[in-house]
């Protein structure tokens, strides 16, 4: 299969709608990272999703919609969601909420669950795109299992030539990190850290998220340990590189690339996947990297590289 490349054009927008419209595999943007999107009502299409990822099928995908009343549709909504999306949608936050019974979608995109993980992305193209298309769009991050996330068309075309009909190439990703997933089945659960900080979600909410354990894999899918890995191995909380290392710095230290040098978390958040596949192209077989502060985003950029330093079992490394 070719894989078209797209820009970002009204005719890139139309024909990327036509991909989606045909159940074809379409990589666009969002200000997280590329979506690896396909129509969510379309079982052959969402298929072909799991098997360009060669990701493990019951690891269940997120809706993105373009408006609240489309998400309406989908889920059981609740006055904590409406809180939550007054504020913070369109934008790197998802909500998980129980399935509405005939909502159309595959089952395939919840993995069978009776609840649905949905958002409203905010990159512009990414909101024209399903302005014009007008459904629900399944996707996940436009990688290969169990490695790093895109946020370029580049990377995008890197990992998924060949097995694509087509990437709409709307740049850098702008938050750079996948979204915040919040259980709203119970009380309100950070599912996953992402590019929306907790504190803000509990300042809107009033009360403090409950927090889920890496431990609890069969409740939150997806959460191998061993998720975003680099073909090089990591070793983190590095002061300095040792001889034949690369070092991924922050803060005011002689890296190879640096993440932040003034110590910024969004920053950091932005360039965290493009400075590793950047580093992960040189032939260093080790990429250390400098101790990131567990606060704000840096909670979530360590959850990334807490996964991609994990140990490989061979059971993961086939994902
Ligand atoms: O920023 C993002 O969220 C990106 C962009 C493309 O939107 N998408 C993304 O999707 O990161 P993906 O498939 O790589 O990660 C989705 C995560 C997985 O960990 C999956 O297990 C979890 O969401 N998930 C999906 N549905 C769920 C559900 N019903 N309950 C709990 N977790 C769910
Ligand atoms: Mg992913």
């Amino acid at each position: 299969m070719q894989t078209a490349q797209l820009p970002a054009t009204p005719h890139g927008v139309a024909a990327a709608s036509r991909v989606l419209a045909k159940g074809g595999l379409l990589a666009f943007p969002t200000e997280t990272v590329y979506g690896l999107g396909a129509d969510a009502r379309n079982d052959h299409a969402v298929a072909r999703i799991f098997a360009a990822k060669g990701r493990p099928s019951f690891n269940p995908l997120i809706v993105h919609v373009a408006s609240i009343s489309a998400a309406q549709a989908l889920v059981v909504w609740t006055a904590v969601a409406t809180k939550l999306a007054a504020q913070f949608w369109p934008g790197p936050m998802t909500l998980v909420l129980p399935l509405k019974p005939d909502n159309g979608l595959s089952a395939l995109v919840t993995a069978n669950l009776p609840s649905l993980a949905i958002r409203i992305p905010a990159n512009p193209l990414a909101r024209d795109l399903l302005d014009q298309f007008g459904g629900p769009v399944a996707a996940p991050s436009a990688n290969p299992s169990g490695r790093i996330s895109p946020t370029t068309a580049r990377h995008v075309i890197r990992g998924l030539d060949g097995q694509i009909d087509a990437v709409i190439d709307g740049g850098d990703c702008a938050v750079g990190l996948e979204s915040t997933i919040i259980g709203l089945e119970k009380t309100p659960t950070l599912l996953r850290p992402g590019g929306l900080a907790s504190g803000p979600i509990e300042a809107c909410l009033g009360q403090p998220l409950t927090h889920h354990h890496i431990s609890d894999t069969l409740n939150a899918p997806g959460q191998m340990r061993s998720h975003y890995a680099p073909t090089a191995r990591l070793r983190l909380n590095a002061t300095s590189a040792r001889s034949g290392e690369v070092l991924l710095g922050f803060g005011d230290v002689p890296a190879d690339l640096n993440l932040s040098a003034s110590r910024d978390l969004v920053e950091a958040a932005a360039n965290l996947f493009r400075h590793l596949h950047t580093l992960d192209t040189r032939a260093s077989e080790v990429i250390a990297v400098s101790p990131i502060p567990k606060t704000g985003l840096g909670l979530a950029i360590n959850d990334r590289l807490q996964r991609a330093a994990a140990p490989r079992p061979e059971s993961e490394a086939a994902l």
